[in-house]
């Protein structure tokens, strides 16, 4: 009990800085390689297992010498505050560095539009908005920023960018991918890198990125979300391995293969394109971190499904609830006699020499632990700002007519819509939790509380059901928010999101002189060519994040729109797939174009 107090004691005070941070392993081995020549199996085989924070504790982080912990999507603690998740943090880094050797602990998270699984997080648009904006230099900066904010609660390790060139709207992580455009896609992605990663990992701001998921994540068929991408390599390598070109070059420090086949392989078992491709010929020689228990997807037993995903080049298995110790001392140990035939030594010595080498760039074994001196930045007002600069370049303008915008403060403004004022769903999936929700999820300022911010002749009416000396209406609709699989979806049409509020409000709209402009929160180009039509302004603004100041900026036209379409936007379900990429672009049928977008 005394140890515990004593313990306790001394995170209290780390974590308010009373205590510098020492050299906590203070007769480390100098390189990986001569760590790993100190290490036993059950150590060697800790270093291969990452697991839930979550569901791990000080007690079985050292009975299985772990390697590694993340925090899945939504995987906050009990109170979800900067400080809880910092003590939870330094927690169950401590019991990793009471091991033996004291080899920390990589701790990993979605950080992937902000820190955004933690309340008060600045949440920035989703990938697909920044595309629309076209610019590397903000979205190096937005990365930058998410690794302060990631690092202020001791994390450093971010599962982000994602590299996906989505091709089909129907698949649920469409807003993860910047663009359809391969280029778009190489440019931001490396730019993410960057701003992740600074120029050394060992900086107190820069974190461990993940360039995800290779590869043709976003290429299967129907977009169905893990499954089959069809296609021939010339195709794979021209859409889909470009992108990984010029992050690899910009030092990407980790990888995560995809949940997805190509041509009917899981890439977690091919080794072709894990090692020959990526490897041999691309050079990246970073760490290579499975998805969320995707080794259990392959064919054979776990024994089986372990060897082929390790031997194909996966290095750390993410395996978040069940320790593959035994199955590993089966695999790997010379000493344990089992029918097992042994995975190569070399291969083993590889594995955790680069999961070793990313704990001294990171310079963890001399700082641990992280103390509670940059808690404040986490959703400063100077990270909002550029968050409200990067909405007002990610709103594309498809549709400006009779004047409609910019609106003035002169004007009687009638805000209706049931996304008007709902941070989750401005905000989309992976906000506080994995799926996202609706409603004042975390602290942000709405579309509606924006657009109060401008203007005092602001009234909201959900069915805009009195109009009566309205000269100007805004409604906001939209999906609400999902991830992953679950936003897999045969069907686009936006009249199919509309609440019966939102109808009636178009209905009265549409019936009435007043010019109104329609406000689209969505991952994703919709099938919406009637609400287009029948508006007299439309703007997609994809899943902005927190900072609504920015749709208000445009609306008011403080600053003119810039955002430019980075996926084609369909006209009907039949078009889709329809790529910018496709042989026969632009002759193919759509809505508006690539690259399409008008400014005031
Ligand atoms: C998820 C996602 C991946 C994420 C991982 C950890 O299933 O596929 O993008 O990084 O699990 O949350």
């Amino acid at each position: 009990m005394k140890k515990i107090i004593i313990l306790c004691l001394l995170l209290s005070l780390f974590s308010c800085g009373l205590l510098e941070e020492t050299n906590s392993s203070p007769d480390i081995a100098d390189t990986p390689e001569e760590l790993y020549n100190q290490m036993t199996y059950p150590e060697v085989i800790g270093q291969l297992n990452q697991m839930e924070w979550n569901t791990e504790t000080p007690t079985t982080v050292k009975q299985h010498l772990l390697g590694s912990l993340l925090a899945g999507g939504g995987s906050s603690p009990t109170s979800n505050t900067p400080q809880a998740w910092l003590d939870q943090y330094n927690s169950l880094q401590a019991a990793a560095m009471s091991t033996r050797l004291g080899i920390p602990m990589l701790f990993g998270i979605d950080a992937v539009h902000g820190n955004n699984n933690v309340y008060g997080a600045t949440i920035f648009p989703h990938n697909i908005g920044l595309g629309a904006t076209r610019d590397a230099e903000l979205v190096e900066e937005i990365a930058h920023i998410t690794a302060i904010e990631v690092r202020a609660i001791g994390f450093h390790w971010n599962f982000a960018p994602c590299l996906a060139v989505a091709q089909d709207e129907r698949w649920g992580r469409t807003y993860e991918s910047y663009s359809e455009n391969p280029q778009v896609v190489s440019e931001l992605g490396a730019a993410a890198v960057r701003g992740y990663q600074g120029t050394s990992l060992s900086d107190k701001y820069s974190v461990l990125a993940t360039i995800k998921h290779f590869v043709a994540d976003g290429g299967t068929s129907g977009g169905t979300n893990e499954g089959n991408a069809n296609m021939d390599e010339e195709i794979l390598r021209s859409t889909h391995v470009f992108p990984y070109i010029a992050a690899i070059d910009a030092g990407a420090g980790a990888l995560m293969p995809s949940f997805s086949s190509w041509n009917g392989e899981k890439m977690h078992g091919n080794d072709y394109l894990l090692t020959e491709v990526l490897k041999d010929e691309l050079g990246f020689s970073g760490l290579i971190i499975s998805d969320w228990t995707a080794h259990t997807q392959l064919p054979g037993t776990l024994h089986d499904q372990i060897r082929n995903a390790f031997v194909a080049g996966v290095d750390m298995f993410m395996t978040p609830y069940v320790f593959l110790g035994n199955e590993m001392d089966d695999l790997m140990n010379p000493n344990t006699s089992t029918s097992q035939a042994k995975i190569d030594e070399e291969r083993i010595e590889e594995a955790v020499v680069n999961i070793l080498t990313v704990k001294y760039d990171l310079n963890l074994f001399d700082n641990p632990y992280k103390d509670n001196s940059d808690l404040y930045l986490i959703g400063s007002t100077e990270h909002r700002a550029v968050a409200r600069e990067a909405v007002r370049k990610s709103l594309v303008v498809l549709k400006n007519e009779n004047g409609t915008l910019p609106l003035t403060t002169t004007q009687n403004i009638l805000v209706a819509g049931s996304k008007a004022d709902d941070l989750g769903s401005q905000c989309g999936g992976w906000t506080i939790t994995w799926q996202g929700g609706t409603g004042d999820t975390t602290i942000g300022t709405t579309v509606l509380e924006a657009i109060h911010n401008k203007s005092s002749n602001v009234i909201y009416n959900a069915t805009a059901s009195n109009l009566t000396g309205i000269d100007r209406a805004a409604i906001v609709v939209g999906e609400t928010p999902y991830a992953e699989g679950d936003g897999d979806t045969s069907n686009l049409d936006l009249t199919t999101r509309l609440t019966a509020q939102d109808k009636t409000a178009i209905k009265n709209l549409n019936a009435s002189n007043v010019p109104y402009v329609v406000i689209l929160f969505s991952g994703r180009a919709m099938i919406a060519s009637d609400e287009i039509a029948n508006s007299d302004a439309f703007i997609a603004a994809w899943l902005p994040g927190t900072e609504g100041d920015g749709i208000a900026d445009i609306l008011f036209g403080d600053y003119s729109p810039t955002g430019k379409l980075s996926f084609t936007w369909p006209d009907s379900m039949a078009q889709i797939p329809v790529n910018s990429t496709d042989d026969t672009y632009p002759s193919t049928e759509y809505l508006y174009p690539f690259g399409y977008g008008i400014s005031y």
